[in-house]
């Protein structure tokens, strides 16, 4: 098939889902519901214990079949097959993106033929493992003998949305004598308050960056240092009693003061924000100890063997990934909210915001074409609870077409009586009400009951209108136990994946953020040193005025 060939099936797929949408543009889900009482058991897949039901969205069965079709057209199930190769899908950057041989957990190599990282792969792990294990049976020690007791990682991006988030969803397997803070911002208010809570004595300092060159990170580890060498008397050789590095620069870190037997390398071929199963999740496996780290890992692993395996029609990443294709592209729905009903998961969002954002937040194909379609939305969320008293009312009577997943335990961690039925009724209730609305009828009905006649009544009735079918998906699994939490993100990590294949974009570079650098560091120069630049009028402007405030 030559590539204008694949290019002519993939604009006929687009075209046939232009077409779709349009003629269904009317088309309320609460009318599917009544017309087809097997819609739930057709518009819901299960895999690695997670339920993800599909049912509420705005498609039939049509549009799904025309959504494969894509899938089908920009030749899917062949771009998993070089993910999984290790062929140099992140094209940009002329590498493979192996995050999935983190996880694997198969004796036999990964992937199969000449690539195998496995080599490297399984020797850090056991290293980590070793490291974690001195760690929290109190073996490794600070400049005075005490065991470390506060673990402060110092990271940003996916140094530090992965790991922060995945340590705080497992809390509950958290060594009882370890607490866990991180660090990112360049605003030393938060360095401060951590070193606030911390002892010298007992801190231990993960500098996580892959780069090794990231300025928020290492502003904050040289002054993280600075205060332990200032409690330590001066003596600098407590640095190796109370730092250690996670980097894929093994040569900076050593340039930073970091003894190389305290350095935990990862590689060129894990991405940043795929790189929490890594040795980037130092802090993590300190925290929650090697087999709960392990039992995230085998979690992925086995999301990992299903997109691989299942047919696409039942692929959970492959029918999110389809599904925010269509909510993005064909209903034209510019943003995607990730709403957690498990405490758990608060910083999933963020991550998950992170993991989309900078994968698919693209403009142009692999070759460089510009794309004349949307592509990543923007991605936000967090605790739906808590969403449920502030930004709700626009999701239920604004204006924003806002697909949501609903991301519901049928146990909490820590249930209390009454708690969980609570927490269950209130997610299944939102992602009800935003699918089925209320009519001005019903609204009238309601409001005569009560009492309201006449004019009140008529003016009354619009406020209370909610015209519902907004887009979700539920996903439901047990309790959130470690597994789930790995398969959880792997089967975010794929629909990243599965929308790059459609929009023909590379998800794992992220170009994108390099100019704001460069340019932060020019204006850091001219405070610092005084070198004269040369702005548009506003950041000039906007510079003198910092200054004289300064
Ligand atoms: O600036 C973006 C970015 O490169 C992310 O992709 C990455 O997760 C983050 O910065 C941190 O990078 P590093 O781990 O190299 O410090």
């Amino acid at each position: 098939m030559t590539d204008t060939t694949a290019q002519d099936r993939r604009r006929e797929a687009w075209t046939a889902l232009e077409q779709h949408a349009t003629a269904t543009a009317a088309l309320r889900v609460q009318d599917l519901f009544a017309a087809d009482a097997g819609r739930f058991s057709r518009m819901s897949a299960s895999a690695c214990g997670l339920l993800l039901d599909y049912s509420k969205h705005r498609v039939d069965a049509e549009a799904m079949t025309r959504l494969l079709a894509l899938a089908d057209a920009v030749g899917l199930r062949g771009a998993i097959d070089r993910l999984f190769a290790g062929e140099h899908v992140n094209t940009t950057e002329d590498r493979p993106a192996l995050h999935m041989a983190l996880r694997h957990r198969g004796d036999g190599a990964f992937p199969a033929g000449a690539a195998d990282v496995m080599g490297v792969v399984r020797p850090m792990l056991g290293r980590m493992r070793d490291f974690a294990e001195s760690v929290r049976e109190g073996r490794f020690t600070g400049f005075t003998g005490e065991p470390m007791r506060t673990v402060v990682n110092i990271g940003i991006g996916g140094s530090d949305l992965g790991p922060s988030m995945v340590t705080g969803a497992l809390a509950r397997w958290h060594h009882p004598r370890l607490r866990a803070a991180y660090v990112s911002n360049l605003d030393a208010t938060q360095l401060q308050a951590v070193l606030a809570n911390a002892d010298p004595r007992s801190t231990l300092f993960v500098v996580a960056s892959k780069s090794f060159s990231t300025e928020e990170t290492l502003t904050n580890a040289r002054s993280a240092r600075a205060w332990l060498v200032a409690a330590a008397g001066g003596d600098e050789a407590a640095v190796a009693r109370h730092f250690v590095a996670v980097s894929s620069r093994p040569d900076r870190t050593t340039d930073f003061g970091i003894d190389p037997a305290n350095v935990f390398e990862i590689w060129d071929w894990v991405g940043g924000r795929y790189s929490l199963w890594s040795a980037i999740g130092l802090s993590t496996m300190v925290m929650v100890g090697a087999d709960t780290f392990e039992r995230l890992l085998a979690g992925a692993d086995e999301m990992d063997a299903h997109f691989r395996s299942a047919p696409l029609a039942a692929n959970l990443p492959v029918l999110m990934g389809l599904l925010g294709v269509w909510c993005r592209c064909f209903l034209g729905a510019s943003t995607h909210a990730v709403l957690a009903y498990d405490y758990a998961l608060r910083d999933l969002p963020a991550h998950l915001q992170q993991l989309e954002m900078e994968s698919n937040g693209k403009r142009v194909t692999h070759d460089g074409a510009a794309v004349d379609f949307a592509t990543c939305p923007v991605v936000w969320g967090g605790l739906g609870n808590n969403g449920q008293h502030a930004y709700y009312q626009l999701l239920h009577q604004g204006r924003e077409l806002v697909p949501c997943d609903f991301l519901v335990p049928a146990r909490t961690q820590a249930p209390l009586p009454g708690h969980d039925e609570s927490v269950i009724a209130n997610a299944l209730a939102q992602a009800e009400a935003l699918m089925r609305g209320r009519d001005a009828e019903e609204a009238r009905a309601e409001l005569a009951a009560t009492g309201l006649g006449g004019a009140a009544l008529d003016a009354a009735v619009p406020h209370r209108v909610v015209p519902g079918n907004q887009p979700s998906s539920t996903i439901v699994y047990r309790e959130l136990e470690p597994e789930i939490l790995g398969a959880l993100v792997a089967l975010y990590e794929h629909k990243v994946f599965v929308q790059g294949t459609c929009w023909g974009v590379n998800s794992f570079d992220q170009w994108g953020v390099e100019l704001g650098k460069v340019l932060a560091a020019r204006i850091r120069a001219e405070l610092v040193d005084g070198v004269p630049g040369s702005h548009d009028g506003s950041t000039a402007a906007l510079l003198d005025h910092i200054r004289a405030l300064r």
